[in-house]
């Protein structure tokens, strides 16, 4: 079987999570769940980059041990996963031994054949951001926000020879297509290969980071975050050793377009190559939400976190609006407005009304059993062929991360369905004596079925819950690979519906 090896990025462990940390671990599940209804052997990880001096100031603050500090903040974030029905396989925490061990063999290993040396380190450091600066990243004399207080330092360090392998890299993203999603990311990627790279500085004094990973051959340093924290990729899947492993290398690190350059675009790469380690498969570069942290208003002087929404209106929803909004690669603005209308029309109104219609009409015309298509007219033939435009697309739009669009088109099939039960009014054909209109009203309940099942399926990635929901309502249990399903004309004939549900309850709680 074909595997499939997924990661996100490890959230820091020095906050609470936020809208973007729920926004990646939604994509990367839909992929993932995508990956598996196609029958791959998928394996999903996700974790939590616990080392580095904001988590060890954090813990003084509040005046408890950094291990404890980190405890207390995995809990959340595994509680986040769950609240929104992640199916992570595996959760990596910096702080346990199987990652500590592969972070020091792999240490070792580059230190033993020389790519790692010491050296003096004179420069700016930003305290904030945990790295080095340069000089030219001032703007009018001061230093960029983000970096915060800014000091100069001079130290010995140690060093990653990065620069040795820039021409390999350089060649690796050029002859393999598809390994930056979106493309205009490589681009900035080979943009920033342009210049000469300099060595990394991978350590850090304990002195001055005591909670890190110590360098196994000089016991006075700590690792870099950065070295740290991308080797949980490979720490996860082949623990205490760096021989490959089934899933090795990953086929997608999904990542936010932040951590893109220089970390996992250079430096992780890099890493593997020079330990004689198969490099990644590809990255899978997300846009920001613009208003993730904040809190949006909900009216006068009342605001809401995104997060919220998760228990009020269920993962689904909140999976459903954060794929249909973002296009993967862009930037976007999480307004609860936006919510509410995505929430209202297209799922209350057009599936969650699909739903409850076709139940009703079934339960009173055909005593809650879905009868056979038995016409073929005008209306079924439209039907029919607004599945198969969706039906070509679908496959290629989730291969493609176009989930967006993918459930945009899903989403213009459910109205079609709706419109195929206006236009059959199977209340009106109740009313006939006629056994032609007794057939077509069959066939109309029989086709939305169908219709729903199809809808469900290629739903699953995105609303797991909600889809399974609707195989339950239609009397069959939700499919587990998409290979067979997705053609219409799988009949539900002889099916019992279940009572009258409502996926979706209007009003806000
Ligand atoms: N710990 C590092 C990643 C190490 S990966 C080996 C880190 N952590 S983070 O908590 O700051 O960010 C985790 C992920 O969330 C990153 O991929 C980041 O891009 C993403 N997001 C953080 N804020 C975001 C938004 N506002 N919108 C979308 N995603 C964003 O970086």
């Amino acid at each position: 079987m074909k595997k499939f090896y997924i990661t996100t990025a490890i959230d820091y462990a020095n906050g609470s999570p936020h809208l973007g940390h729920a926004y990646e671990k939604v994509l990367a599940d839909v992929v993932a769940r995508f990956k598996r209804l196609q029958g791959l052997d998928v394996w999903f990880l996700t974790g939590l980059d616990e080392h580095g001096m904001k988590v060890q100031q954090s813990a003084q603050k509040k005046g408890i041990a950094p291990q404890q500090f980190v405890d207390e903040i995995a809990v959340e974030f595994q509680d986040l996963l769950k609240s929104l029905n992640i199916s992570n396989d595996d959760y990596i925490r910096t702080t346990e031994e199987r990652h500590k061990t592969v972070v020091q063999n792999l240490l070792q290993k580059l230190f033993d054949q020389g790519d790692i040396y010491k050296d003096h380190y004179r420069g700016y450091y930003s305290i904030r951001a945990e790295q080095f600066v340069l000089e030219k990243e001032m703007v009018d004399g001061q230093w960029p926000e983000i970096y915060g207080e800014v000091v100069e330092i001079t130290e010995p360090n140690y060093f990653f020879r990065l620069g040795k392998y820039q021409d390999w890299l350089i060649d690796h993203i050029k002859t393999h297509e598809g390994y930056i999603y979106p493309q205009f990311r490589a681009n900035q990627v080979l943009e920033f290969l342009k210049e000469p790279i300099n060595d990394l500085c991978l350590s850090r004094p304990k002195e001055r980071l005591s909670w890190g990973i110590p360098l196994p051959f000089d016991d006075d340093y700590v690792t870099y975050v950065w070295f740290d924290a991308v080797t949980n990729y490979l720490s996860a899947v082949a623990p205490g050793t760096l021989e490959n492993e089934t899933y090795w290398p990953a086929d997608r690190h999904v990542i936010g377009k932040d951590i893109l350059v220089p970390p996992h675009s250079v430096y992780w790469p890099i890493m593997l190559k020079a330990a004689g380690i198969k490099p990644p498969g590809g990255f899978l570069v997300h846009g920001f939400w613009t208003t993730s942290g904040r809190k949006m208003s909900k009216s006068e002087g009342e605001t809401v976190d995104p997060l919220d929404l998760i228990a009020e209106f269920g993962p689904d929803a909140f999976r459903y609006y954060v794929t249909r909004e973002m296009n993967v690669g862009q930037d976007s603005d999480f307004t609860l407005e936006k919510f509410m209308t995505r929430y209202n029309s297209d799922l209350a109104n057009d599936l969650g009304n699909l739903v409850s219609r076709l139940l009703n009409m079934t339960q009173r015309y055909c005593g809650g059993v879905v009868p056979a298509v038995q016409v073929s007219e005008e209306p079924e033939k439209e039907l029919w062929a607004s599945w198969d435009s969706v039906h070509q697309e679908i496959v290629g739009l989730y291969d493609g991360f176009r989930l967006h669009t993918a459930l945009e088109r899903t989403f213009q099939f459910v109205s079609s369905v709706n419109r195929y039960a206006e236009t059959r009014a199977p209340w009106k054909l109740a009313k006939s004596d006629s056994p032609e209109d007794r057939q077509r009203l069959e066939t109309a309940l029989a086709a939305m079925a169908e219709s729903l099942r199809l809808a469900a399926t290629v739903l699953l990635p995105v609303m797991p819950g909600i889809g399974e929901k609707i195989f339950e309502l239609l009397g069959s249990p939700a499919v587990s690979i998409w290979k067979g399903h997705l053609k219409w004309g799988e009949s539900l004939q002889g099916k019992t519906l279940g009572k009258a549900a409502i996926l979706f309850p209007k009003t806000r709680k």
